[in-house]
């Protein structure tokens, strides 16, 4: 799918100069702190080199899974924790039409009245009200637009599956939401960038984790495995192959697909650590991991453990982009992630 190009104004959309200084990273790549862009790229590079070495190492002490289940028992087991975002599926069309029916999208949105609460606060804001007050759905609607009102609705309900401690994985507070937004901001500045559609981007971005929440319930009954194996620098995504038999890009791909969401979320999810393998859907997955990427990178990583970012290179090829705007559009996503932070009350 093409961009539509009208995401000019919107918090997750607008672009920004590249001349800001990035917060320190809270992960193991201190050396990101670099007040210039060009100082950025120069670390970047040297900590994939990194990565890559310690994945190296990771990879050697994998074996073979013990006591495992399937995807569908994974999920089974934790159905009650993620519940169906029942209002996206008949969101999504809408955004192939070129005039929404804003009657439609309220109908649809007003289901739930915790959504449309927050739809309205966060319409409220002083980025989006500017000043005046917006009373209505139908006023959101019109005044902000369809896509822009979109975002926020995906946002809304993520927010309420994904904002919680993860204790499977060692992470408390809202850290996997902090996450999944910074990733979700920085690959749909990457699909706008490679002229992809980018609320469906932004879309499979903020959910590109959700099968860490189906699975933390597994591991949580494995702890000390957990950390024995995390004393030994396993990647989250080599520690669930290790433990479980299975990685939560698999179980979350699996989730969005008995959500009845479409194909081209459902599979960026699932490949967003192995694009190439996302058949038909490589672009759109090379975007996750990106973002992913660039989250991590960021500071807004999952854990302390963001060893499972190999294959920079190939996500970049699939994209036609080069490495060179990595930096830049760290920049952007910091600058966009300041207003979600204030937005959402996130600290
Ligand atoms: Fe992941
Ligand atoms: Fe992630």
């Amino acid at each position: 799918m093409v961009a539509t190009g009208r995401r000019q104004g919107s918090v997750f959309g607008k672009s920004c100069r590249v001349d800001g200084r990035f917060v320190p990273n809270r992960d193991a790549n201190a050396a990101l702190c670099g007040r210039k862009v060009i100082g950025m790229e120069i670390a970047v590079n040297r900590s994939i080199e990194t990565i890559e070495a310690m994945n190296q190492t990771a990879t050697a002490h994998a074996a073979k899974p013990t006591g495992t289940s399937s995807l569908d028992d994974y999920i089974n087991r934790a159905h009650h924790l993620v519940p169906a975002p029942a209002v996206l599926p008949q969101l999504l069309p809408l955004l192939n039409q070129p005039d929404v029916n804003t009657g439609r999208v309220v109908e649809l949105i007003s289901y739930s009245q915790t959504v449309t609460a927050n739809v309205l606060r966060i319409c409220n804001s002083a980025y989006y009200s500017r000043g005046t007050p917006i009373d209505s759905l139908a006023m959101a609607v019109s005044r902000i637009g369809f896509r822009q009102i979109y975002e926020i609705v995906v946002s809304v309900i993520s927010a309420a599956t994904l904002a919680r401690p993860q204790k499977g994985y060692g992470v408390e507070g809202n850290e996997m939401w902090c996450h999944s937004v910074t990733s979700a901001i920085a690959a749909q500045i990457i699909a706008r960038e490679a002229q992809l559609d980018e609320q469906v981007v932004f879309t499979a971005a903020i959910l590109h984790d959700v099968g860490k929440i189906v699975l933390s319930v597994a591991l949580e009954d494995r702890k000390e495995q957990v950390q024995k194996e995390m004393r030994n620098n396993l990647s989250p995504l080599e520690l669930e192959l290790k433990l479980l038999g299975v990685n939560h890009a698999e179980v979350g791909g699996r989730l969005l697909e008995k959500w009845k969401l479409p194909e081209h979320l459902c599979q960026p999810v699932r490949f967003h650590h192995n694009p190439a393998g996302a058949n038909g859907h490589g672009k759109l997955a090379a975007c996750l991991y990106l973002g992913n990427f660039v989250a991590y990178f960021m500071g807004n990583g999952f854990g302390q453990h963001a060893l499972d970012l190999k294959g920079r290179d190939a996500a970049l090829k699939l994209l036609d982009l080069s490495s060179d705007r990595l930096p830049q559009f760290m920049a952007s996503t910091q600058e966009q992630f300041k207003k979600v932070k204030h937005m959402y009350n996130l600290n």
